[in-house]
Protein backbone atom coordinates (compact mmCIF):
# COMPACT_ATOMS: atom_id res chain seq x y z
CA UNK A 1 0.00 0.00 0.00
CA UNK A 2 1.61 3.37 -0.83
CA UNK A 3 0.59 6.13 1.42
CA UNK A 4 -1.49 8.66 -1.59
CA UNK A 5 -4.67 9.92 -0.22
CA UNK A 6 -6.81 9.68 -2.80
CA UNK A 7 -10.57 11.50 -1.20
CA UNK A 8 -13.62 11.28 -3.19
CA UNK A 9 -12.03 8.68 -5.79
CA UNK A 10 -14.76 6.17 -5.46
CA UNK A 11 -15.00 2.38 -6.45
CA UNK A 12 -17.85 2.18 -9.76
CA UNK A 13 -20.33 -0.52 -9.57
CA UNK A 14 -19.84 -3.30 -12.31
CA UNK A 15 -22.63 -3.91 -15.00
CA UNK A 16 -24.96 -7.00 -14.85
CA UNK A 17 -23.12 -7.52 -17.90
CA UNK A 18 -20.09 -7.72 -17.00
CA UNK A 19 -21.43 -9.44 -14.08
CA UNK A 20 -22.86 -11.90 -16.33
CA UNK A 21 -20.13 -12.37 -18.24
CA UNK A 22 -17.99 -13.21 -15.28
CA UNK A 23 -20.05 -15.53 -13.73
CA UNK A 24 -20.59 -17.21 -17.11
CA UNK A 25 -18.26 -19.99 -16.99
CA UNK A 26 -19.38 -21.33 -13.85
CA UNK A 27 -22.47 -20.93 -14.57
CA UNK A 28 -22.02 -22.72 -17.71
CA UNK A 29 -20.37 -25.77 -15.99
CA UNK A 30 -23.12 -26.28 -13.67
CA UNK A 31 -25.47 -26.87 -16.27
CA UNK A 32 -23.28 -28.70 -18.74
CA UNK A 33 -22.52 -30.88 -15.22
CA UNK A 34 -26.15 -31.62 -15.77
CA UNK A 35 -25.92 -32.62 -19.34
CA UNK A 36 -27.05 -29.11 -20.55
CA UNK A 37 -26.41 -27.65 -23.87
CA UNK A 38 -25.86 -23.72 -23.95
CA UNK A 39 -28.50 -21.71 -25.81
CA UNK A 40 -27.18 -18.15 -26.22
CA UNK A 41 -29.66 -15.84 -26.12
CA UNK A 42 -27.64 -12.93 -24.38
CA UNK A 43 -24.51 -12.04 -26.28
CA UNK A 44 -24.90 -8.65 -27.83
CA UNK A 45 -21.90 -9.27 -30.47
CA UNK A 46 -21.72 -9.14 -34.21
CA UNK A 47 -22.21 -12.80 -34.96
CA UNK A 48 -18.45 -14.77 -35.97
CA UNK A 49 -20.48 -15.47 -39.42
CA UNK A 50 -20.81 -12.10 -40.75
CA UNK A 51 -17.01 -11.20 -39.44
CA UNK A 52 -14.77 -13.75 -41.09
CA UNK A 53 -12.06 -10.54 -42.12
CA UNK A 54 -10.39 -13.29 -44.40
CA UNK A 55 -11.98 -11.40 -47.40
CA UNK A 56 -11.53 -7.95 -46.41
CA UNK A 57 -8.03 -8.24 -45.77
CA UNK A 58 -7.76 -9.30 -49.63
CA UNK A 59 -9.90 -6.71 -50.70
CA UNK A 60 -8.11 -4.56 -48.09
CA UNK A 61 -4.46 -5.57 -50.01
CA UNK A 62 -6.12 -5.20 -53.14
CA UNK A 63 -6.97 -1.58 -52.30
CA UNK A 64 -3.55 -0.43 -51.13
CA UNK A 65 -1.76 -1.74 -53.95
CA UNK A 66 -4.38 -0.38 -55.97
CA UNK A 67 -3.36 3.16 -54.21
CA UNK A 68 0.31 2.46 -54.92
CA UNK A 69 -0.30 2.69 -58.57
CA UNK A 70 -2.65 5.43 -58.59
CA UNK A 71 0.16 7.53 -57.50
CA UNK A 72 2.61 6.21 -60.12
CA UNK A 73 5.29 4.09 -57.96
CA UNK A 74 6.91 1.33 -60.05
CA UNK A 75 10.30 1.56 -58.40
CA UNK A 76 9.73 -1.18 -55.43
CA UNK A 77 12.36 0.34 -53.53
CA UNK A 78 10.38 3.61 -52.61
CA UNK A 79 7.74 3.23 -49.57
CA UNK A 80 4.45 4.15 -51.27
CA UNK A 81 2.62 6.83 -49.59
CA UNK A 82 -0.15 4.97 -48.21
CA UNK A 83 2.28 3.00 -46.62
CA UNK A 84 4.06 5.29 -44.79
CA UNK A 85 0.65 6.85 -43.74
CA UNK A 86 -0.33 3.97 -42.20
CA UNK A 87 2.06 3.38 -39.87
CA UNK A 88 3.07 7.28 -38.86
CA UNK A 89 2.09 9.88 -36.59
CA UNK A 90 -0.98 11.45 -38.16
CA UNK A 91 -3.61 13.97 -37.99
CA UNK A 92 -6.25 13.98 -34.90
CA UNK A 93 -8.69 13.84 -38.00
CA UNK A 94 -7.25 11.36 -39.72
CA UNK A 95 -6.53 10.66 -43.38
CA UNK A 96 -8.56 13.00 -44.91
CA UNK A 97 -8.80 10.44 -47.76
CA UNK A 98 -11.19 8.69 -45.70
CA UNK A 99 -13.60 11.21 -43.98
CA UNK A 100 -14.01 12.71 -47.68
CA UNK A 101 -14.98 9.57 -48.90
CA UNK A 102 -17.23 8.57 -45.69
CA UNK A 103 -19.20 12.00 -46.61
CA UNK A 104 -19.76 11.40 -49.89
CA UNK A 105 -21.10 7.48 -48.98
CA UNK A 106 -22.93 7.77 -45.52
CA UNK A 107 -24.29 11.38 -46.59
CA UNK A 108 -25.85 9.98 -49.73
CA UNK A 109 -27.23 7.00 -47.70
CA UNK A 110 -28.81 9.59 -45.66
CA UNK A 111 -29.46 11.93 -47.39
CA UNK A 112 -27.22 14.71 -45.97
CA UNK A 113 -24.58 17.19 -47.35
CA UNK A 114 -21.94 16.27 -45.00
CA UNK A 115 -19.13 18.25 -44.01
CA UNK A 116 -15.62 16.33 -44.13
CA UNK A 117 -14.37 18.67 -41.61
CA UNK A 118 -17.13 18.19 -39.31
CA UNK A 119 -16.16 14.22 -38.65
CA UNK A 120 -14.11 13.94 -35.85
CA UNK A 121 -12.85 10.19 -35.54
CA UNK A 122 -13.86 8.02 -32.33
CA UNK A 123 -12.69 4.82 -30.87
CA UNK A 124 -15.85 3.19 -31.71
CA UNK A 125 -18.89 4.61 -30.96
CA UNK A 126 -18.08 4.09 -27.40
CA UNK A 127 -15.17 6.73 -27.94
CA UNK A 128 -17.48 8.90 -29.27
CA UNK A 129 -19.85 8.53 -25.99
CA UNK A 130 -16.77 9.47 -24.08
CA UNK A 131 -15.11 12.21 -25.92
CA UNK A 132 -18.67 14.73 -25.90
CA UNK A 133 -18.79 13.40 -22.17
CA UNK A 134 -15.43 14.77 -22.03
CA UNK A 135 -16.01 17.74 -23.66
CA UNK A 136 -18.72 19.43 -21.37
CA UNK A 137 -17.34 17.60 -17.98
CA UNK A 138 -14.38 19.91 -18.17
CA UNK A 139 -15.79 23.14 -17.21
CA UNK A 140 -16.39 21.24 -14.18
CA UNK A 141 -20.17 22.55 -13.91
CA UNK A 142 -22.96 20.19 -12.28
CA UNK A 143 -24.11 18.52 -15.10
CA UNK A 144 -27.45 16.61 -16.06
CA UNK A 145 -27.50 13.96 -18.91
CA UNK A 146 -30.85 12.69 -20.08
CA UNK A 147 -31.76 9.38 -21.36
CA UNK A 148 -34.05 6.92 -21.70
CA UNK A 149 -35.03 4.27 -19.49
CA UNK A 150 -33.39 1.70 -20.15
CA UNK A 151 -30.63 2.80 -21.41
CA UNK A 152 -27.32 1.37 -22.93
CA UNK A 153 -25.19 0.04 -20.50
CA UNK A 154 -21.67 1.82 -21.79
CA UNK A 155 -23.66 5.07 -21.56
CA UNK A 156 -24.20 4.92 -17.88
CA UNK A 157 -20.34 3.24 -17.29
CA UNK A 158 -19.51 6.21 -18.67
CA UNK A 159 -21.50 8.67 -17.11
CA UNK A 160 -21.13 7.22 -13.80
CA UNK A 161 -17.20 8.10 -13.83
CA UNK A 162 -18.17 11.73 -13.85
CA UNK A 163 -19.01 12.61 -10.03
CA UNK A 164 -20.90 16.20 -11.25
CA UNK A 165 -22.84 14.79 -13.79
CA UNK A 166 -26.37 12.65 -13.00
CA UNK A 167 -28.52 10.37 -15.29
CA UNK A 168 -32.29 12.22 -15.41
CA UNK A 169 -33.83 9.51 -17.68
CA UNK A 170 -37.28 9.26 -19.29
CA UNK A 171 -39.46 6.74 -19.56
CA UNK A 172 -40.81 5.27 -23.16
CA UNK A 173 -43.76 4.07 -24.75
CA UNK A 174 -44.27 1.94 -28.00
CA UNK A 175 -43.14 4.61 -30.08
CA UNK A 176 -39.94 6.20 -28.19
CA UNK A 177 -38.90 8.74 -25.04
CA UNK A 178 -42.35 10.27 -23.70
CA UNK A 179 -42.54 13.80 -24.76
CA UNK A 180 -44.12 15.35 -21.51
CA UNK A 181 -41.84 13.63 -19.62
CA UNK A 182 -38.79 14.55 -21.83
CA UNK A 183 -40.18 17.82 -20.99
CA UNK A 184 -40.49 17.72 -17.25
CA UNK A 185 -36.94 16.11 -16.60
CA UNK A 186 -35.26 19.05 -18.47
CA UNK A 187 -37.17 21.42 -15.98
CA UNK A 188 -36.29 19.03 -12.86
CA UNK A 189 -32.07 19.30 -13.62
CA UNK A 190 -32.60 22.67 -14.39
CA UNK A 191 -34.17 23.81 -11.27
CA UNK A 192 -31.66 21.62 -9.44
CA UNK A 193 -28.89 24.01 -10.96
CA UNK A 194 -27.61 21.63 -13.56
CA UNK A 195 -26.25 22.21 -17.07
CA UNK A 196 -28.12 20.03 -19.81
CA UNK A 197 -25.79 19.80 -22.53
CA UNK A 198 -27.06 16.82 -24.27
CA UNK A 199 -30.19 13.82 -24.57
CA UNK A 200 -28.42 10.16 -25.36
CA UNK A 201 -30.19 7.97 -26.94
CA UNK A 202 -29.96 4.80 -29.91
CA UNK A 203 -33.41 5.44 -31.59
CA UNK A 204 -32.91 2.54 -34.19
CA UNK A 205 -32.47 -0.81 -32.71
CA UNK A 206 -32.34 0.87 -29.49
CA UNK A 207 -29.88 -1.03 -27.13
CA UNK A 208 -31.47 -2.74 -24.70
CA UNK A 209 -35.11 -1.73 -25.51
CA UNK A 210 -35.18 -3.61 -28.56
CA UNK A 211 -37.62 -1.26 -30.72
CA UNK A 212 -36.85 2.06 -33.03
CA UNK A 213 -38.33 5.62 -32.89
CA UNK A 214 -41.35 6.51 -34.59
CA UNK A 215 -40.97 9.15 -37.08
CA UNK A 216 -43.88 11.32 -35.42
CA UNK A 217 -41.60 10.99 -32.33
CA UNK A 218 -38.16 12.07 -33.51
CA UNK A 219 -40.08 15.16 -34.42
CA UNK A 220 -41.72 15.60 -31.20
CA UNK A 221 -37.82 15.23 -29.37
CA UNK A 222 -36.58 17.03 -32.01
CA UNK A 223 -38.71 20.26 -31.24
CA UNK A 224 -38.86 20.29 -27.54
CA UNK A 225 -34.69 19.59 -28.08
CA UNK A 226 -34.36 22.59 -30.37
CA UNK A 227 -36.69 24.98 -27.87
CA UNK A 228 -35.14 23.88 -24.74
CA UNK A 229 -31.10 24.04 -26.48
CA UNK A 230 -30.38 20.64 -26.20
CA UNK A 231 -28.19 18.76 -28.30
CA UNK A 232 -29.46 14.91 -29.53
CA UNK A 233 -26.37 12.72 -28.62
CA UNK A 234 -27.67 9.79 -31.31
CA UNK A 235 -26.02 6.76 -30.95
CA UNK A 236 -26.24 4.60 -34.14
CA UNK A 237 -24.38 1.47 -34.17
CA UNK A 238 -27.77 -0.37 -36.06
CA UNK A 239 -28.84 2.55 -38.23
CA UNK A 240 -27.22 -0.47 -41.51
CA UNK A 241 -28.70 -3.32 -39.66
CA UNK A 242 -32.42 -2.50 -40.11
CA UNK A 243 -35.10 -4.95 -41.13
CA UNK A 244 -37.59 -2.38 -42.42
CA UNK A 245 -37.85 -2.15 -46.41
CA UNK A 246 -36.63 0.87 -47.51
CA UNK A 247 -39.57 3.25 -47.97
CA UNK A 248 -40.27 2.60 -44.73
CA UNK A 249 -36.44 3.04 -43.14
CA UNK A 250 -36.79 6.32 -40.42
CA UNK A 251 -34.60 9.63 -40.77
CA UNK A 252 -32.17 9.62 -37.98
CA UNK A 253 -31.66 12.63 -36.25
CA UNK A 254 -29.01 13.79 -38.25
CA UNK A 255 -30.81 13.57 -41.34
CA UNK A 256 -33.89 15.47 -39.52
CA UNK A 257 -31.52 18.32 -38.10
CA UNK A 258 -27.37 18.47 -38.35
CA UNK A 259 -27.39 21.36 -36.19
CA UNK A 260 -28.99 19.70 -32.69
CA UNK A 261 -27.57 16.60 -33.24
CA UNK A 262 -24.42 14.99 -32.29
CA UNK A 263 -24.13 11.91 -34.16
CA UNK A 264 -22.10 9.01 -33.39
CA UNK A 265 -21.23 6.72 -36.26
CA UNK A 266 -19.41 2.56 -35.85
CA UNK A 267 -17.66 0.59 -38.09
CA UNK A 268 -18.17 -1.89 -35.45
CA UNK A 269 -21.34 -3.47 -36.81
CA UNK A 270 -20.85 -2.64 -40.49
CA UNK A 271 -17.68 -3.91 -40.15
CA UNK A 272 -15.33 -4.82 -37.65
CA UNK A 273 -15.59 -4.08 -34.12
CA UNK A 274 -11.43 -4.82 -33.35
CA UNK A 275 -10.22 -1.64 -35.39
CA UNK A 276 -12.12 0.49 -33.58
CA UNK A 277 -13.41 2.70 -36.32
CA UNK A 278 -15.93 5.20 -35.63
CA UNK A 279 -17.21 9.08 -36.53
CA UNK A 280 -18.79 11.90 -34.58
CA UNK A 281 -20.20 14.02 -36.87
CA UNK A 282 -22.18 17.60 -36.02
CA UNK A 283 -23.04 20.81 -37.24
CA UNK A 284 -23.90 22.19 -33.94
CA UNK A 285 -22.43 25.35 -33.10
CA UNK A 286 -22.99 26.14 -29.09
CA UNK A 287 -22.06 29.42 -26.96
CA UNK A 288 -19.02 29.01 -24.56
CA UNK A 289 -17.38 31.30 -21.77
CA UNK A 290 -17.66 34.65 -22.59
CA UNK A 291 -20.38 34.36 -24.68
CA UNK A 292 -18.56 32.92 -27.57
CA UNK A 293 -19.37 30.92 -30.39
CA UNK A 294 -18.00 27.56 -30.82
CA UNK A 295 -18.63 24.49 -32.95
CA UNK A 296 -19.09 21.64 -31.19
CA UNK A 297 -16.54 19.36 -33.74
CA UNK A 298 -13.83 21.90 -33.08
CA UNK A 299 -14.16 21.15 -29.02
CA UNK A 300 -14.51 17.43 -29.97
CA UNK A 301 -11.23 17.28 -32.31
CA UNK A 302 -9.04 19.81 -28.87
CA UNK A 303 -10.49 17.08 -26.82
CA UNK A 304 -9.45 13.80 -29.07
CA UNK A 305 -6.46 15.63 -29.70
CA UNK A 306 -5.38 15.41 -26.25
CA UNK A 307 -7.31 11.91 -25.13
CA UNK A 308 -6.23 10.20 -28.56
CA UNK A 309 -3.52 12.59 -30.14
CA UNK A 310 -4.23 10.32 -33.46
CA UNK A 311 -6.21 7.65 -34.52
CA UNK A 312 -4.71 4.52 -36.01
CA UNK A 313 -4.59 5.46 -39.55
CA UNK A 314 -4.14 1.79 -41.03
CA UNK A 315 -7.50 1.21 -39.65
CA UNK A 316 -9.06 4.21 -40.66
CA UNK A 317 -7.33 3.35 -44.15
CA UNK A 318 -8.96 -0.28 -44.51
CA UNK A 319 -12.36 0.95 -43.31
CA UNK A 320 -11.89 3.20 -46.62
CA UNK A 321 -11.07 0.33 -48.64
CA UNK A 322 -14.87 -0.61 -47.52
CA UNK A 323 -16.02 2.46 -49.00
CA UNK A 324 -14.72 0.94 -52.08
CA UNK A 325 -16.29 -1.80 -54.85
CA UNK A 326 -14.06 -4.41 -55.73
CA UNK A 327 -12.56 -3.16 -58.70
CA UNK A 328 -11.72 0.34 -56.02
CA UNK A 329 -13.98 2.34 -57.63
CA UNK A 330 -16.03 4.71 -54.81
CA UNK A 331 -19.08 3.13 -53.54
CA UNK A 332 -22.60 5.38 -53.78
CA UNK A 333 -23.85 3.51 -50.44
CA UNK A 334 -23.21 0.91 -47.35
CA UNK A 335 -26.22 -0.66 -47.91
CA UNK A 336 -24.90 -3.33 -50.03
CA UNK A 337 -22.51 -4.29 -47.19
CA UNK A 338 -24.66 -4.03 -44.44
CA UNK A 339 -26.60 -6.68 -46.55
CA UNK A 340 -24.25 -8.94 -46.67
CA UNK A 341 -24.59 -9.41 -42.79
CA UNK A 342 -28.31 -8.70 -43.28
CA UNK A 343 -29.31 -11.96 -44.31
CA UNK A 344 -28.01 -13.47 -41.33
CA UNK A 345 -29.36 -11.32 -38.77
CA UNK A 346 -32.94 -11.18 -40.93
CA UNK A 347 -33.04 -15.30 -40.73
CA UNK A 348 -32.42 -15.00 -37.03
CA UNK A 349 -34.47 -12.61 -36.41
CA UNK A 350 -37.52 -14.67 -37.92
CA UNK A 351 -36.45 -17.72 -36.45
CA UNK A 352 -36.71 -15.95 -33.14
CA UNK A 353 -39.95 -14.05 -34.00
CA UNK A 354 -41.78 -17.18 -35.40
CA UNK A 355 -40.39 -19.33 -32.43
CA UNK A 356 -42.30 -16.77 -30.28
CA UNK A 357 -45.17 -16.47 -31.92
CA UNK A 358 -45.93 -20.19 -32.98
CA UNK A 359 -45.13 -21.02 -29.19
CA UNK A 360 -45.79 -18.02 -27.00
CA UNK A 361 -48.32 -16.20 -29.25
CA UNK A 362 -51.79 -17.63 -27.45
CA UNK A 363 -50.86 -16.08 -24.28
CA UNK A 364 -51.03 -12.51 -25.07
CA UNK A 365 -51.79 -11.91 -21.37
CA UNK A 366 -48.99 -13.63 -20.23
CA UNK A 367 -46.02 -12.50 -22.44
CA UNK A 368 -44.75 -9.55 -24.59
CA UNK A 369 -42.18 -8.90 -26.67
CA UNK A 370 -40.23 -6.20 -29.27
CA UNK A 371 -40.58 -6.58 -32.83
CA UNK A 372 -37.28 -4.63 -33.96
CA UNK A 373 -36.66 -3.22 -36.61
CA UNK A 374 -33.47 -2.86 -36.58
CA UNK A 375 -30.30 -4.18 -34.24
CA UNK A 376 -29.47 -7.22 -32.27
CA UNK A 377 -32.28 -7.43 -29.34
CA UNK A 378 -36.07 -8.07 -28.58
CA UNK A 379 -37.39 -6.98 -24.67
CA UNK A 380 -39.32 -9.82 -23.32
CA UNK A 381 -42.26 -9.03 -20.70
CA UNK A 382 -43.59 -11.54 -18.29
CA UNK A 383 -46.74 -9.71 -17.77
CA UNK A 384 -48.41 -12.08 -14.92
CA UNK A 385 -46.68 -10.21 -12.27
CA UNK A 386 -45.66 -13.03 -10.42
CA UNK A 387 -42.10 -13.48 -12.58
CA UNK A 388 -39.48 -11.47 -11.27
CA UNK A 389 -36.13 -11.36 -13.84
CA UNK A 390 -33.58 -10.82 -10.79
CA UNK A 391 -29.60 -12.47 -10.53
CA UNK A 392 -31.45 -15.16 -9.13
CA UNK A 393 -34.09 -16.33 -12.21
CA UNK A 394 -31.21 -15.52 -14.43
CA UNK A 395 -28.99 -18.51 -13.02
CA UNK A 396 -31.83 -21.03 -12.61
CA UNK A 397 -32.46 -20.53 -16.45
CA UNK A 398 -28.77 -20.95 -17.11
CA UNK A 399 -28.43 -23.92 -14.55
CA UNK A 400 -31.50 -25.50 -15.22
CA UNK A 401 -32.21 -24.63 -19.16
CA UNK A 402 -28.93 -23.75 -20.47
CA UNK A 403 -30.50 -20.44 -21.27
CA UNK A 404 -28.36 -17.56 -21.31
CA UNK A 405 -30.33 -14.45 -21.46
CA UNK A 406 -29.72 -10.72 -20.06
CA UNK A 407 -31.94 -9.39 -17.16
CA UNK A 408 -33.65 -5.90 -17.98
CA UNK A 409 -33.84 -4.18 -14.27
CA UNK A 410 -29.84 -2.88 -14.44
CA UNK A 411 -30.21 -1.35 -17.61
CA UNK A 412 -32.80 1.11 -16.40
CA UNK A 413 -30.82 4.52 -14.49
CA UNK A 414 -30.87 4.66 -10.68
CA UNK A 415 -33.29 7.86 -10.94
CA UNK A 416 -35.88 5.29 -13.05
CA UNK A 417 -35.66 2.58 -10.27
CA UNK A 418 -36.08 5.24 -7.43
CA UNK A 419 -39.58 5.97 -9.64
CA UNK A 420 -40.33 2.53 -9.66
CA UNK A 421 -38.14 -0.11 -7.85
CA UNK A 422 -40.06 -2.90 -10.04
CA UNK A 423 -38.58 -1.27 -13.11
CA UNK A 424 -37.35 -3.31 -16.02
CA UNK A 425 -38.20 -6.87 -13.03
CA UNK A 426 -40.22 -8.68 -14.93
CA UNK A 427 -38.61 -8.03 -18.05
CA UNK A 428 -35.46 -9.97 -19.95
CA UNK A 429 -33.11 -8.29 -23.13
CA UNK A 430 -32.85 -11.64 -25.69
CA UNK A 431 -30.42 -11.37 -28.53
CA UNK A 432 -30.61 -12.91 -31.58
CA UNK A 433 -26.94 -11.61 -33.33
CA UNK A 434 -24.63 -14.26 -31.70
CA UNK A 435 -24.52 -18.26 -32.11
CA UNK A 436 -20.76 -20.26 -31.76
CA UNK A 437 -22.18 -21.93 -34.85
CA UNK A 438 -22.62 -20.83 -38.76
CA UNK A 439 -25.09 -21.74 -41.69
CA UNK A 440 -27.21 -24.30 -41.14
CA UNK A 441 -26.11 -25.57 -37.87
CA UNK A 442 -26.58 -21.91 -36.67
CA UNK A 443 -29.94 -22.29 -37.73
CA UNK A 444 -30.97 -25.04 -35.61
CA UNK A 445 -29.04 -24.48 -32.86
CA UNK A 446 -31.38 -20.86 -32.50
CA UNK A 447 -34.20 -22.52 -33.01
CA UNK A 448 -33.49 -25.07 -30.58
CA UNK A 449 -32.34 -21.99 -27.96
CA UNK A 450 -36.06 -20.40 -28.49
CA UNK A 451 -37.86 -22.97 -28.40
CA UNK A 452 -36.01 -24.17 -25.11
CA UNK A 453 -36.85 -20.30 -24.01
CA UNK A 454 -40.27 -20.62 -25.18
CA UNK A 455 -40.63 -23.87 -22.83
CA UNK A 456 -38.85 -22.69 -19.63
CA UNK A 457 -41.02 -19.37 -19.75
CA UNK A 458 -44.17 -21.46 -20.01
CA UNK A 459 -43.05 -23.57 -17.00
CA UNK A 460 -42.51 -21.03 -14.75
CA UNK A 461 -45.27 -18.92 -15.59
CA UNK A 462 -47.31 -22.42 -14.98
CA UNK A 463 -48.97 -22.77 -18.52
CA UNK A 464 -47.53 -25.91 -19.83
C1 LIG B 1 -25.91 1.34 -28.31
C2 LIG B 1 -24.49 0.96 -28.46
N1 LIG B 1 -23.55 1.91 -28.42
C3 LIG B 1 -22.25 1.61 -28.54
C4 LIG B 1 -21.83 0.30 -28.68
C5 LIG B 1 -20.35 0.02 -28.76
O1 LIG B 1 -19.92 0.30 -30.05
P1 LIG B 1 -18.40 0.38 -30.44
O2 LIG B 1 -17.92 -1.01 -30.69
O3 LIG B 1 -18.42 1.15 -31.70
O4 LIG B 1 -17.64 1.07 -29.36
C6 LIG B 1 -22.77 -0.73 -28.73
C7 LIG B 1 -22.33 -2.12 -28.87
O5 LIG B 1 -22.90 -3.07 -28.49
C8 LIG B 1 -24.13 -0.39 -28.60
O6 LIG B 1 -25.09 -1.32 -28.61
Amino acid sequence: MTNLIAPGLKRMSVSVTRKMSASLPGLRRLAQDKGLKIHHLGAGYPHPEVTDPRHFLEHEAGYLEHLTQVEGLNDPSVLPENLREAFSYGDTLGPPSTRQVFARVYGNDWNLEMKPDCLIPTVGATGGISLICSVFENAGLPLAYLTDAPTYAGFMARAGLCQQAKIYSVEMDGEGPIPAVFEQQIVAARAAGRLVPFYYTVPDGHNPAGFSFSAKRRLEILEIARREGILILEDAPYLYINFAAPADRQQPFVSLDPRQTVHLFTGSKIGFPGPRVGYLYSEASIEIANGEQASLAELALLQASADILFPNPAAYLGFEALLHEADFSERTSMWPVAEEKLDVYRENREIMLQGFESSLGAYPDLFHWTIPMAGFFSVFTFLSGTIRTDDEFIRKLVTEYGLVVIPMYDFYPPDARIRNPNAGLDQLRISFCFSESAGEQRRKDLTEAVSTFCTAVKHLAGVD
